[in-house]
């Protein structure tokens, strides 16, 4: 068994990214690899569960995080707000299902009652008086951090790591002309895929494959159009300026959200947030990734599509339909990654530092999680 947060175990990738290799394949293929990494990134820190559109006030969602089960729901005030699924009596799963609630959480064996805020309210015959000791006000709720960022609810196990907006630097101003508590949610779709989590979200992190994987694409967003997009903060991002048309104005056809900065009114950004977001920002709508690992070399893509204005069904539905055609490409070769690297017995190799520095700064914040080390990366200078 391999120790995971050992600094020795991330040598290969810590130097400059024209000496660093790429992740050892065992990240991608070992079970034991798969266990640590479950605790250290999924329950060491901030990870994306859930779209903010998914809870609406009254609303509750059972969500899994690092092999724990959450529910997240609104208090009174609209706060967000993320329990343990367990009943503080004996300990019973609260919620079974995504519904609709009715001002508290009642458990249903015994009926111990929670309000919003997760204080225990009622306790059907239970005769306090009879119990030594017994002080409800510790018998609440089991409350774990939870905040909404770039359209996502985010939640964190780990008590200890900066609060989130801190955990993306100065992502939070970059895309504050956007907008984007302003999005609606207009279609989502869940997608299983044959590959690791990590092979999703690097193939995400760079345009080097994009004349080859994506021939479509590559006529409204081309290579030499990319730039880094990359200040202090855990994110990966790079940005094409200008997007074209395409042969069917696949992109643009939508309406542009108001207010946009000329610079974003041009743009498509691509936002790898650490670790398991992956978010597309066009003028007129966001593609929005959630990566949900499921096993060393399989995972789930939980896709959202938003948009500022309420976009016709037909406009959607080629909107939508493009995305799905560049992202089976995309799942295609992972997958074939994935089998690469399990099957072929691959060794690690290397990485282009004008294509794939991102890959090596998500590998370094990847290793900062496992060794327990708190930083934000630098931004760039270019
Ligand atoms: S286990 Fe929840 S009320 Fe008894
Ligand atoms: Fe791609």
């Amino acid at each position: 068994v391999n120790d995971w947060s050992r600094p020795e175990a991330w040598e290969n990738i810590r130097g400059d990214v024209a000496t660093s290799t790429t992740l050892p394949p065992a990240a991608y293929t070992d079970s034991d690899y798969f266990f640590q990494e479950r605790a250290a990134i999924f329950g060491g820190g901030w990870c994306g569960i859930a779209m903010v559109d998914d809870v609406s006030q009254g609303r509750v969602v059972v969500r899994e995080i690092a092999d724990t089960s959450v529910i997240v729901t609104r208090n009174n005030q609209g706060d967000l707000r993320c329990y343990r699924n367990s009943c503080s009596h004996r300990g019973t799963e609260l919620v079974e299902d995504d519904g609709e609630i009715d001002n508290v959480l009642r458990c249903p064996y015994h009926r111990w009652t929670f309000d919003l805020d997760g204080t225990l309210i009622s306790t059907p015959l239970f005769d306090t008086e009879s119990i030594e000791d017994f002080d409800p006000n510790v018998f609440g709720l089991q409350e774990i951090r939870v905040g909404a960022f770039a359209g996502v609810i985010w939640a964190s196990l780990n008590p200890d790591v900066p609060d989130l907006v801190d955990w993306f630097g100065d992502l939070g101003n970059r895309l504050a002309g956007y907008g984007l508590e302003r999005y609606e949610v207009r279609r989502s779709v869940t997608v299983n895929v044959q590959a690791d989590w990590k092979l999703l979200t690097e193939n995400f992190q760079e345009y080097y494959h994009l004349a080859w994987v994506h021939p479509e694409l590559a006529k409204v967003s081309k290579v030499d159009d990319h730039y880094r997009f990359q200040g202090p903060g855990r994110y990966c991002g790079q940005t094409t300026t200008p997007i074209s048309a395409g042969d069917n104005d696949e992109w643009t056809t939508l309406q542009n959200g108001s207010g946009l900065s000329s610079s974003d009114a041009e743009s498509g950004r691509h936002i790898a947030l650490f670790p398991n977001v992956m978010l597309t920002l066009l003028p007129n709508h966001a593609c929005t990734f959630l990566l949900e690992p499921i096993g060393p070399g399989e995972s789930r893509e939980h896709i959202s599509w938003s948009s500022p204005h309420e976009p016709s069904p037909d406009d959607l539905d080629k909107l939508v339909d493009f995305w799905v055609l560049v992202n089976d490409q995309d799942i295609d070769i992972c997958q074939k990654a994935q089998r690469g690297i399990e099957r072929g017995r691959f060794k690690g190799g290397r990485l282009s530092p004008r294509f794939e520095e991102p890959l090596h700064r998500f590998y370094n914040m990847l290793a900062d999680r496992f060794e327990g080390i708190d930083r934000c990366p630098k931004g760039d200078l270019d």
